[in-house]
């Protein structure tokens, strides 16, 4: 979809990171931007930064019951979304057994239930329009199985999955799917991830890692172009094509920090 006809953006995890680099990228290019996280004040600051109309909205959506309530107010605001970005996200690096079954479900809510019903949420309006956008947010993790991580790489392959079908199904409807597998991208939730692996290897900050103005632009411009996906930084794209391999290595060599 061109530029053009995108005139509502909505956006989870904006508080912060990749979420709040594309929220403010679509406010400055004149987009009406719903953004959503928990951190009110951080959506509030990142509104008063940007010259463009942004609707802010306090959800937890770890909850996927509030993903209706969520797109209706964002509708009510601006209208029906025309892009979706699927971003918020939370990622656990412990060895399984010092994680509480409880926290594992809150990362397969968050990352992967409320996803799929906010699609389910915005999807009717986008093919009874014939145009539109979703963008999930998944991740490397989610091709390539990572020791340390089991349920965030169960919810990030979920959403990759349900992403790369719904694509297909879609095909021909004017609405486009775009997976995005970011590889370790400077926010704060990959220095977390760096400092627990640092205790364990010294590789661990040495990974190739990119930045979120870069993954935004490529994430915009793949809605243009009506890519299929982003692997981002783009050396973790072989991971795609040699899986097996990827995954034999990153089983073997990858430490499992300590509880
Ligand atoms: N950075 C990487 O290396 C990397 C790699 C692969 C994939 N990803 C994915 O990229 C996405 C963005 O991550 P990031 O790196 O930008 O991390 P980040 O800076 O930690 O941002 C995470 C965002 O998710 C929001 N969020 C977390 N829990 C939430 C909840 N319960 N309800 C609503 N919002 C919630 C946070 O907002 P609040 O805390 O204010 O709620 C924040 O805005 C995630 O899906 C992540 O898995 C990142």
């Amino acid at each position: 979809m061109t530029n053009s006809h995108v005139r509502h953006v909505l956006v989870t995890g904006a508080s912060s990171g990749i979420g709040e680099a594309l929220a403010r990228d679509y406010a400055r290019a004149g987009h009406r931007v719903t953004v959503v996280a928990r951190r009110l004040d951080r959506l509030e600051a990142l509104a008063a930064s940007v010259t463009g109309t942004m609707k802010c909205i306090s959800a937890d959506l770890s909850d996927p019951a509030n993903a209706e309530g969520v797109v209706a107010q964002a509708v009510a605001t601006f209208g029906p979304v025309d892009v979706l970005l699927n971003n918020a996200g939370a990622q656990i690096v412990s060895p399984f057994e010092g994680v509480s079954p409880d926290d594992g479900e809150m990362t397969l809510r968050l990352n992967l239930l409320t996803p799929l019903r906010l699609m389910h949420a915005v999807l009717p309006s986008m093919q009874a329009r014939r145009e539109g956008a979703i963008v999930n947010i998944a991740s490397v993790a989610g091709l390539v199985p990572t020791p340390g991580m089991a349920h965030y790489c169960a919810s990030k392959a979920g959403l990759a999955f349900a992403s790369e079908s719904l694509r297909g199904e879609l095909r021909g409807t004017g609405v486009v799917v775009v997976t995005v597998y970011p590889g370790p991208v400077d926010t704060a939730m990959m220095r977390a991830a760096v400092a627990k692996m640092k205790a364990e290897t010294t590789l661990a900050d040495r990974m190739p890692a990119g930045d979120v103005d870069t993954l935004s632009k490529l994430i915009r411009s793949a809605i243009t172009r009506k890519q299929s996906r982003v692997i981002y930084p783009h050396v973790y794209g072989a991971t795609r094509w040699f899986a097996p391999m990827a995954a034999a290595i990153t089983g073997r060599l990858t430490p499992v920090p300590k509880a």
